[in-house]
């Protein structure tokens, strides 16, 4: 079984980029299918999650050209996607799954799409729910998960509060929103990521944020686009963790995408003590991007909850993981949206920190992760469960630890970020062994 070897990190001084954001990637690929004419998206995410899409798009009888510098989309206006002659495959994506059935509600035939075990373990009733209520019939096993059998047709605007604060909730809703005639509203008391509704901007739809609702005008004739994808914020909070854990270390991670629903992590890491800073912040394609500064100093520690959970959400393991290498450790509360992530990642965050020596008091919606007291961590062999976002938050967690780490299963990094272990190793002069 392929494993990959972590030892302490001495310190170092880099600039680096980040792979295409995932979130966006995955939204301008399922516009693009749905636009009139051929867009190119520079920049598109490597992402495996991505690949999911645009293979399910491929089904879809949309035409994809992948190139190195990104990939070019024949779109087929609103109605021409072709009834797939097998089963989607959203692999482990969230993200495809839940925004393509918003988009496959709105089509003339009938369609089904699944996933990996993870995902079929994932909940689906927040999306399946207001579907229904805009006219799509839903088959899922137990009501609740895939595989889900969508017949799609004639659909009616609604105005709908989700029950949970998801940014893919929202965008499957928009999403069967563009088949409907007239306004399609959702309320969000928490702004979650806003990426779908800036992308159907951009390409001419009538959309705005007012008043803790998000109001669409169905029916649009969708501009296709040249777009170039900003790197990953998330991606991006793998580094900057690096930097703070290793003392006398610096780093630059440049153009990463700045938008204000993804930023909280720049914020609570200031908040806590972090020196980083933001240049050459401007706007492209409507995304805000921009460098980011940071280096090493010593962290205090902090609470995260309420609202800023959402806005987080991604960045919460590694900033769980970075808990032992603060003052006052870390607590996460009212998150228990990680439970039903690619693994339960408040149980595997906690089960790893333990296996490293950490102390941490586990809760149904977080856990308190202690800081500095309770000594150095110790390198360990960590189970990320399958999980990218895990094994990446050890691995990091990992350079400052007394002694060797072993990641298993490491491959699972490419679900959002194929280079991670090159791109760790580099700008650390690590040795790498298998
Ligand atoms: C995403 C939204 C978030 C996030 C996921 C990507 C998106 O999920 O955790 O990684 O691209 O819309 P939820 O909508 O379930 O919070």
């Amino acid at each position: 079984m392929a494993k990959e070897r972590i030892s302490p990190a001495k310190p170092f001084r880099g600039v680096l980029t980040v792979p295409g954001d995932k979130s966006i990637s995955h939204r301008c690929a399922i516009l693009a299918s749905l636009a009139e004419g051929k867009s190119e998206i520079f920049n598109f995410s490597a992402a495996a999650d991505c690949q999911s899409t645009l293979d399910c798009l491929r089904s879809l009888g949309v035409h994809i050209e992948e190139k190195s510098s990104g990939v070019i989309i024949e779109g087929k206006g609103l109605s021409g996607w072709q009834a797939p002659h097998k089963r989607l495959d959203a692999g482990n994506s969230g993200t495809t799954i839940r925004l393509l059935s918003g988009a496959l509600a709105g089509q003339n035939f009938t369609s089904e799409i699944t996933g990996d075990s993870s995902l079929q373990r994932r909940p689906m009733r927040r999306i399946i729910e207001p579907l229904r209520q805009m006219g799509a019939s839903i088959e899922a096993r137990q009501d609740e998960f895939a595989p889900l059998k969508i017949r799609g047709g004639s659909l009616r605007p609604i105005e709908y509060s989700p029950v949970v604060a998801s940014a893919q909730v929202k965008s499957a809703i928009l999403l069967a929103g563009l088949f409907s005639e007239g306004e399609t509203s959702i309320r969000e008391p928490v702004r979650t990521r806003d990426h779908t509704e800036l992308s159907l901007r951009e390409m001419g739809a009538k959309i705005a944020h007012q008043d803790g609702f998000v109001r669409l005008q169905g029916r649009p004739r969708l501009r296709a686009r040249q777009v170039a994808v900003p790197g990953d914020i998330s991606a991006a909070t793998f580094f900057l963790a690096a930097a703070l854990i290793v003392p006398d270390s610096e780093l630059i991670v440049q153009s990463v995408g700045l938008n204000p629903t993804r930023t909280a992590i720049l914020d609570f890491l200031s908040s806590i003590g972090a020196p980083v800073s933001v240049v050459a912040l401007a706007e492209r394609d409507g995304e805000l991007v921009g460098d980011i500064n940071v280096h090493h100093a010593p962290l205090k520690g902090g609470k995260i909850s309420g609202a800023l959970v959402a806005r987080l959400i991604d960045e919460l393991p590694m900033l769980a993981a970075l808990g032992p290498y603060t003052e006052e450790g870390i607590e996460i509360r009212d998150a228990k949206e990680l439970r039903v992530k690619e693994s339960d990642r408040i149980a595997v965050v906690a089960e790893n920190l333990r296996r490293m020596g950490a102390q941490v008091e586990e809760f149904p919606d977080g856990l308190r992760v202690t800081g500095r007291e309770t000594g150095r961590l110790r390198g360990a062999t960590i189970d990320p469960h399958q999980d990218h976002r895990i094994a990446m938050a050890f691995s990091i967690a990992a350079l400052g630890a007394q002694g060797e780490t072993i990641i298993r299963d490491p491959h699972c990094v490419s679900i959002s970020f194929p280079g991670f272990f090159k791109l760790l190793h580099t700008l650390l002069h690590l040795d790498s062994s298998g």
